[in-house]
């Protein structure tokens, strides 16, 4: 066993409040591109940036939503991986050692939920629709092969993926949990994730100034200073062989 690993599981022995934070790095292996990788086919030319916008689904309504419908498609097949599974017995693993767990997720999948746990969801969720006016859910069947727009049954204005786009605010509950999770945790782990989109990005910071340990778990790790434990390498990987350990 590596260094890391062995100093990783000396800090989950230790720890009474564990606090996971994911990325779309932990879906990769399940065939799902992460944000920062170059898009491919039909949208290579644009930017999730420039797609995931109240102003870009102003602007172009049909264009946004084409696009996900478009990822809707390419994430329907797609399967929890290893990295997945070891989050799920990781959990029973705290719950066996009276150690509190909680998963924050920044991905709109539900491969968590897939592999039998529940993840708090930062950005929304890739299979819920609402109105981009009133807000209203709109729960009526959405074929995802499909690009016509859908109109609000309440107010007739523009049906909308139920995500957080940037220049939103966060869910309040969600972010409440989040915040209150961190506020206590002490060892917190971010698996996957570039740490670039505010307000997530900085839970790290918020764990770090209340004295958690904060692990690291990226096939091309961050470099950010305030890591203390860097494992680098695919979380399908590096998370079973760590959980295994554990038991
Ligand atoms: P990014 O695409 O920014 O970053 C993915 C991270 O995963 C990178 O740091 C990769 O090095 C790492 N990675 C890739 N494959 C991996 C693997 N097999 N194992 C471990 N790490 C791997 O994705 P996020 O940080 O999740 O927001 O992006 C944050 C937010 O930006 C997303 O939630 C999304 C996006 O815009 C919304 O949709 C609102």
């Amino acid at each position: 066993m590596t260094n890391a690993l062995q100093q990783a599981i000396t800090l989950l022995q230790g720890a009474k409040q564990i606090c996971i934070l994911t990325g779309a790095g932990i879906s990769a292996e399940s065939g799902i591109p992460t944000f920062r990788d170059k898009q491919t086919g039909l949208w290579e030319n644009f930017r999730a940036e420039d797609l995931a916008s109240i102003e870009a689904f102003d602007r172009d309504p049909k264009l946004v939503w084409s696009w996900y419908q478009w990822r809707r498609n390419l994430v329907i097949d797609k399967q929890p991986n290893p990295a997945h599974y070891a989050l799920a017995n990781l959990e029973q693993w705290a719950i066996n050692h009276n150690k509190t767990f909680y998963l924050i997720t920044q991905n709109v999948d539900d491969l968590h939920e897939q592999a039998g746990i529940k993840a708090t969801h930062l950005h929304g969720h890739l299979w819920k629709n609402k109105c981009s006016q009133c807000e209203a859910s709109y729960d009526a069947d959405n074929d995802y092969t499909q690009d016509m727009l859908l109109k609000c049954p309440l107010c007739d204005a523009y049906i909308r993926p139920d995500i957080v786009w940037f220049g939103e605010m966060l869910p309040h509950d969600e972010w409440q949990l989040a915040e209150y999770a961190v506020n206590n945790c002490d060892v917190f782990i971010s698996i996957g994730t570039s740490s670039l989109v505010y307000p997530a990005a900085g839970l790290l910071q918020v764990a770090k100034r209340q004295g958690a340990r904060i692990i690291e778990i990226n096939l091309n790790p961050t470099q950010n200073p305030i890591i203390d434990l860097v494992i680098s390498g695919k979380a399908g990987e590096i998370l079973p062989s760590l959980v295994s350990a554990l038991e």
